[in-house]
């Protein structure tokens, strides 16, 4: 298996050359661990849906160090995105803008619209520098995985697939960048992640939630990779209906049928008697979002692996980072007859 690299500068730019060749490379981002390749090459951009099992119908995120390199993969940035970008840029935001001749097809599966973002970390920005190209990068994990937030879990699923891993230690933010479609009427939301919906309505004011499970993507509106399944964990998972408040954790709305082996918890906050789990992941003690967000995929790994019949996931509170959460929480759920969809 591919042993991290330490991300040295001698690592960045070896990775970035293996990019500009064509070749993949894992590296740190503040929300997730990427899995990058020369978005401008379609033949490295194939090697990425390759490696992930990913279907084509699924569009990637382009990366660049700045808004220049930015600027010239779209026909053009409309006022809002240029407020947005000062304001969030580099961060966990990616804005949906329609795409100019340079981006290919198999980027976008296809739609006339191009997802791009610079990303807030400093391994990232270096490599992304160094390399001069924009880099394509879902997250490193398998299709419909969990996502990673360290080297090493990238390294479980994709370490014999891929040509380089940048360690930059554990992802800040934990979540994946809230997704903007900023190419119809109105601005919507595709994916809410680690930018607040709050401050993106403080600055732009209101936006329309868009419905992505439910329109195709040649509507425009829908974020095709925002499948019913994702972020699935091997154990089955379920939400628990309960506030978080609530005194005794219990299986919640899990089927009516009591497993004969063992039961995790996900939980938010430190529970107050956890005592029918075997095992308890507390995401934040003293309940921060922040802190919640950064622990989730990272506990939730370490659930499935847990040889558990069952996991139980407590929600969040609907708001800040808790949306992002809960979205992922909803993705994770089991489905009797699910089909894994990232
Ligand atoms: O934080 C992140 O966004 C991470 C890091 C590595 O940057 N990347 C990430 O990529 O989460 P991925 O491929 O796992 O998720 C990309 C999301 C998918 O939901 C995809 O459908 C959506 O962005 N997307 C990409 N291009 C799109 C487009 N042209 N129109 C609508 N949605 C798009
Ligand atoms: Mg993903």
């Amino acid at each position: 298996m591919l042993p991290e690299s330490p991300s040295s500068s001698t690592a960045i730019a070896h990775g970035a050359e293996l990019l500009r060749a064509g070749r993949l490379v894992a590296f740190p981002t503040e929300t997730v661990y990427g899995l990058g390749a020369h978005a401008l090459d379609e033949r490295a951009v194939a090697r990425v849906f390759e490696a992930k099992g990913r279907p084509r119908f699924d569009p990637l995120i382009v990366h660049a160090a700045d808004l220049e390199g930015i600027a010239r993969l779209v026909v053009r940035l409309p006022p809002v995105a240029e407020r947005l970008a000062a304001r969030f840029w580099p961060g966990p935001l990616t804005l949906v803008l329609p795409k100019s001749a340079l981006v290919p097809d198999l980027v976008t599966a296809g739609c006339p619209t191009v997802a791009l973002r610079i990303p807030d970390h400093p391994v990232a920005l270096e490599l992304l520098r160094v390399a001069g190209i924009p880099v394509a990068a879902p997250s490193a994990n398998l299709f419909g995985r969990i996502s990673p937030t360290t080297a090493a879990h990238v390294a479980d699923q994709l370490g014999d697939r891929i040509d380089l891993i940048l360690d930059g230690g554990p992802c800040r933010v934990g979540v994946e960048s809230t997704v903007l479609n900023l190419a119809g009427e109105v601005a919507t939301l595709l994916r809410p992640g680690g930018t607040p919906l709050e401050e993106i309505e403080r600055l732009i004011g209101r936006v329309q939630i868009g419905n992505s499970e439910s329109l195709p993507p040649s509507s425009g509106l829908a974020s095709p990779g925002t499948l019913p399944q994702h972020y699935a964990p091997r154990t089955p998972l379920f939400l628990q209906g309960a506030s978080i408040h609530s005194a005794t954790p219990s299986a919640g709305d899990c089927p009516g049928v009591r497993p004969t082996g063992s039961i995790g918890l996900l939980a938010f906050r430190a529970p107050t008697d956890a005592r029918e789990f075997a095992v308890v992941e507390v995401l934040s003690r003293h309940g921060d979002l922040g802190e919640a967000a950064a622990n989730f995929f990272a506990a939730l790994r370490r659930l499935d692996e847990a040889g558990l019949e069952w996991i139980v996931a407590e929600t969040f509170p609907e708001v800040g980072l808790g949306r992002a959460l809960n979205d992922r929480l909803r993705r994770a759920a089991f489905r009797e007859t699910g089909s894994a969809g990232g």
